[in-house]
């Protein structure tokens, strides 16, 4: 990441909190999506950062070089809108403030915030007129930024000039020199404003004086000195999901303690992928200094909860049930209560302000880690989280320097409840019904549109006429301009092998979740791994999963749905299509599999259609 630096383990900062230590830089949280952002991007500079709720008291923030304001979906003027201590502005900190944080500080320094006509969202160009240090290198030539608000600084508070406009933003960004305050109206902390970065590092380097402090493949040392420290006489367990956070932390718990002083419990839900136990088993067995899994076989027990179960909440209701009682099960059974076991996890940065951690979080989710027992030993504060100030990619490098493989570090992420919410289920038996545009398949599937949930069924769309020679292009359009102009479903498929039997001979059948439509699906999916591996396609999608639908004939009552997709966050995703050389060899073997009527190719992005169907 930012390989220059040479700091000595001494002198990073330390990665446990410490309630003297301030961050040299300071992101305050208004509830902005991008406040995670702007703290990782700082740290890709090589600065430690922090995010901290808005309203924290500026004498807590004394220390900190750089007080960075985010952006936010309120308006300055909405009651009980986030806001800063004024105190921060003409502290020692200096301030800058990104699109909600500009607004907050004008209004809070006496210049005005005003709803105008035109909002202005996604790309803009930035004419810089004015000079400042936070926008050296920028005037010249417009600059692509990236932009999203309606509200608009229209007049400065006394002090401020403004240095850059756009078509429509007079104040696109602003600066006080005399009182380091400093505002964008745009968001430089994401790839599309093309110079972002450059602009953050004008202003903590240049302006606020930030000297570089941070490496994650510098911190080993520290964070295993830390571990022993939380721990101390203790030994510590881990629910481990073969997943690269629990991983690394508990690679570094057996690096601090000892093979002897830790456990790693891997629980078989029997949801897992094909050859899943045995890698982890593997894989731990590799990390060296004896380390091993307890495997704890549930398979029976989830399976049985699932019997019958259709519905993706009631499966996903019956799965967290089923997790909560084997976890309770074995903290009595290996005596895990008792005072000297204290138990480790894999908490990451975002994680612990999701789950509550700063004031604004509450509402998003609840982290998962949290059943009765564990509640407990939290309450008696015998945790261990070792990552709980990192994020992903910092993760990802600690575990390299750990000597984590990285091929499994860039693992494709996958679902905790696994497969089952691949494995999709049907009550009745129903005929697909043909409409304008294709096959309308009684397959209902999950999906968000407008931010609230649909459970719809997906149309199997006649193929262009120029497939395959036309491109994915085609495809994608057409598939497009159907899902917008029809809200009978939420997912359009094709049927990338024309003809592999025709919509008229099959039906969708009752089904649930069964050992033997789980093995087929493993079989589907460690097929459609291998052939992506080999050819590289793995490498090109973020997630690719492969889903088992009711939908065939008696003798071959499944088919399989592929859904490669390329994304950043899992939040919103693009389908991608396969290069058809490799599509139609797939295809072909998946179709040689017993079991299996046809195969189909998920063409929907998400918004509308979700990454998993559930
Ligand atoms: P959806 O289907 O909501 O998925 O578009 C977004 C991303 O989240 C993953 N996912 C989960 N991950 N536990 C997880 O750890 C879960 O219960 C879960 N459900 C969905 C999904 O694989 C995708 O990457």
């Amino acid at each position: 990441m930012h390989a220059s630096v040479s700091s000595s383990p001494a002198s990073v900062t330390p990665v446990v909190a410490q309630a003297a230590v301030v961050a040299q830089a300071v992101v305050l949280d208004t509830g902005g999506q991008y406040c995670h952002l702007i703290a990782r991007k700082i740290r890709e500079l090589g600065i430690y950062s922090e995010v901290k709720p808005s309203e924290t008291p500026a004498t807590e923030l004394a220390g900190a070089r750089a007080i960075i304001i985010s952006g936010g979906p309120s308006s300055v003027y909405d009651p009980g809108s986030p806001t800063v201590d004024p105190a921060i502005f003409g502290s020692s900190a200096a301030v800058l403030g990104i699109c909600y944080g500009l607004q907050l500080a004008a209004y809070l320094l006496g210049g005005k915030v005003e709803k105008v006509d035109r909002g202005e969202y996604g790309r803009a160009l930035l004419s810089v007129h004015g000079d400042s240090p936070l926008v050296e290198g920028w005037q010249g030539k417009p600059r692509q930024v990236w932009m999203s608000h309606r509200d608009t600084v229209v007049a400065l508070p006394e002090g401020f000039t403004g240095l850059a406009t756009t078509d429509t933003c007079p104040f696109a960004a602003a600066a006080d020199e005399a009182r380091r305050v400093y505002g964008v109206q745009f968001h430089p902390e994401v790839v599309h404003t093309h110079e972002g970065m450059s602009l953050l590092r004008n202003f903590l380097f240049g302006i606020a004086g930030c000297a570089r402090d941070w490496d994650p493949s510098q911190v080993v040392d520290q964070l295993e000195e830390e571990i022993r420290q939380v721990v101390g006489e203790r030994n510590v367990f881990f629910f481990i999901s073969g997943g690269v956070d629990s991983t690394v932390a508990y690679t570094l718990c057996l690096r601090a303690l000892g093979a002897d002083r830790v456990r790693g419990i891997y629980v078989d839900t029997g949801l897992m992928r094909k050859g899943e136990t045995r890698f982890v088993r593997d894989l731990f067995g590799s990390l060296g200094g004896g380390a091993s899994v307890h495997v704890a076989e549930a398979e029976p027990y989830f399976l049985e909860k699932l019997e019958g179960v259709v519905d993706p909440e009631a499966k996903r209701h019956c799965i967290g049930q089923e997790f909560l009682e084997v976890q309770n099960r074995i903290l009595e059974t290996e005596h895990f209560l008792d005072g000297n076991w204290i138990l480790g996890q894999g908490t990451i940065y975002p994680d612990t302000i999701e789950s509550g951690g700063t004031a604004k979080a509450d509402l998003i989710k609840t982290h998962h880690n949290r059943v009765e027992g564990i509640q407990r030993l939290m309450a008696e504060n015998r945790i261990v989280e070792p990552l709980h100030n990192l994020y992903k990619d910092e993760v990802r490098e600690v575990g390299a320097q750990l000597g984590i493989p990285h091929a499994f570090l860039h693992r494709h992420p996958f679902p905790g409840p696994g497969l089952a919410i691949r494995c999709l289920c049907a009550a009745e038996a129903e005929a697909p019904a043909r409409i304008d545009g294709g096959w309308l398949l009684p397959l209902r599937s999950v999906g968000v549109q407008g931010d609230s949930r649909s459970y719809k069924p997906v149309l199997l769309m006649d193929l262009p006429d120029s497939w395959p020679s036309g491109g994915w292009e085609t495809a994608y359009d057409q598939a497009t301009h159907l899902i917008n102009a029809n809200d009978q479903f939420n997912r359009v498929v094709l049927e990338p092998v024309r003809g592999a039997i025709a919509a008229e001979l099959c039906n969708v059948r009752p089904s649930s979740i069964t050992r033997e439509r789980l093995d087929r699906l493993r079989d589907a999916d460690a097929l459609v791994r291998e052939v992506c591996l080999a050819s590289g396609f793995e490498h090109e999608v973020w997630q690719f999963p492969v889903i088992l639908a009711p939908y065939g004939t008696e003798a071959a009552p499944d088919s399989i749905v592929l859904r490669p997709i390329q994304s950043v966050d899992g939040m919103t995703a693009q389908s991608v299509g396969m290069p058809f050389a490799v599509l139609r060899g797939l295809c072909e073997q998946l179709l040689a599999l017993p079991g299996i009527a046809t195969v189909l190719y998920d063409l929907t992005h998400k918004p509308p259609g979700t990454i998993e169907w559930e």
